[in-house]
């Protein structure tokens, strides 16, 4: 297994250009089934969720050819409608295939995710909202085998505004004769991306950004060219490592207006950062004081800078504390950062940081994509060179992290294992 051995204390510099969203891409690659007409999108991120999702594809029968920086999908020819436990369990996201196998074939066999290191993340709002669209949903076997002869064009309204069932229940509504309702939908961005990338297809997605989104249902598709937005949570990071290690960078190619939350939040905290059109300047700050952060759906904190902003937190000479409200799991990266010297003790959801204690390296090990981002912004403050295990995590949602990095100036070497 690949290690990252990251020598610190660093100082960043320069620029840095954030990739595509994988969150953005990984649903929209699920919505190529939907079309019998080639899609061609742009800049589809090297990462390992990407791949496991293009494998799916292929197995499902769809065309896959690269040109370039343009990866075209042709689902003209599918050949199954059946996504397999040795893929869906590498990657939750395969369960966006769902809604698009349904109406594209009136027919599904997707393996249930299972539990992850972040908690058990069920799929009940997906499944019952299908259901009421009209869908028969039996379990069987660790399989959801789903069948749909129509949908019907109801008004659903969501329990909680899951990311995942707002995209699968928009993309089964695509073709569905009349006007499907989707209400407490999710407002993420990767939403709004989804939802403009189906009309670009010829969809007819209304109510974008809001909380009500409405489907009319459409005949066809056509063919598109289509390009995903910046990713925000691979910004956070690197803003949130230029702050912890009080640099000066510039983040490019990101829409700095997906990050408020976490912005307004570092500005609170002390960091000097100005935005522009899709670039984020973060300049060297006097001194940081604490935060008090819940994480919640967008608009507010996202879960996934949670890690991140607790590693930051601990280098900071205050008390700061932050509370997990989405995933019930997500604090496994708290014990490494105690490895690391951090001061945190944990009380239910809520993590109480003393900071100000100077961190020093020590081998520490990934246990999740986000904890493995925080690990690294730990590592870039601490003292000492860090070594970093089990950093397949980071592959999964980091493109090109270490030449990013190193770009950036820090000290980061990448130890091929077996
Ligand atoms: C997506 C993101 C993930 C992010 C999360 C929250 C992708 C590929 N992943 O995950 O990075 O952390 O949004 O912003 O875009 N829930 C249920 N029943 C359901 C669905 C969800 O109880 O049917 C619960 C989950 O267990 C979790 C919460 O709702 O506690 C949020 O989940 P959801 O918004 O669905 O996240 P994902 O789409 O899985």
């Amino acid at each position: 297994m690949d290690k990252l051995l990251v020598s610190g204390p660093s100082k960043l510099a320069g620029k840095v250009s954030i990739s595509r969203a994988k969150n953005a891409y990984l649903p929209i690659l699920a919505a190529v089934i939907l079309s019998d007409k080639p899609i061609h999108l742009v800049n589809i991120p090297d990462l390992q969720d990407i791949k496991t999702m293009i494998k799916l594809l292929t197995m499902l029968g769809v065309d896959v050819s690269v040109n370039g920086n343009v990866t075209t999908f042709n689902a003209k020819n599918l050949k199954s409608h059946e996504a397999t436990y040795d893929l869906v369990k590498t990657m939750r996201a395969s369960i966006f295939v769902l809604g698009p196998l349904l109406a594209r074939l009136n027919k599904a066999k997707v393996s249930l995710p299972g539990g992850c290191a972040i908690g058990t993340r069920p799929i009940d709002i997906h499944l019952e909202n299908l259901e009421k669209m009209g869908a028969r949903i039996e379990l069987e076997a660790g399989y959801v085998e789903a069948h749909v002869d129509q949908f019907k064009p109801v008004h659903i309204t969501l329990s909680f505004p899951s990311v995942g069932a707002t995209e699968n229940l928009m993309m089964a509504a695509v073709f569905t004769k009349g006007e499907t309702i989707i209400e407490n939908a999710a407002l993420e961005p990767e939403i709004d991306d989804l939802a403009n990338f189906l009309n670009a297809m010829g969809a007819k997605v209304s109510g974008i950004g809001t909380s009500k989104l409405h489907v009319h249902g459409v005949d066809s598709l056509k063919e598109v060219t289509y390009e995903a937005i910046g990713d925000r949570i691979e910004a956070s990071t690197y803003l949130m490592a230029a702050i912890a290690t009080n640099s000066e960078i510039e983040i490019t190619d990101v829409n700095p207006e997906h990050l408020d939350f976490v912005i307004d939040t570092l500005k609170k905290m002390g960091a000097k950062i100005e935005t522009a059109d899709k670039t984020i300047k973060v300049f060297k700050h006097e001194k940081l004081k604490g935060c008090n952060i819940d994480t919640a759906p967008f608009p507010g904190f996202p879960t996934d800078a949670q890690a991140q902003l607790l590693a930051l937190c601990c280098v900071i000479d205050a008390g700061s504390i932050v509370t997990e409200n989405i995933f019930e799991n997500r604090f496994m990266h708290v014990p490494e950062l105690v490895r690391l010297g951090a001061d945190i003790k944990l009380k239910g959801n809520t993590a109480f940081i003393s900071g100000g204690r100077p961190l020093k390296s020590a081998p520490v090990m990934c246990t999740d994509l986000r904890a493995s981002a925080a690990l690294i912004i730990a590592a870039l403050a601490a003292t000492g060179e860090t070594e970093i295990q089990r950093i397949y995590h980071l592959d999964r949602g980091y493109e090109k992290l270490e030449q990013k990095l190193i770009g950036l100036g820090a000290n980061v070497r990448r130890v091929k294992g077996n």
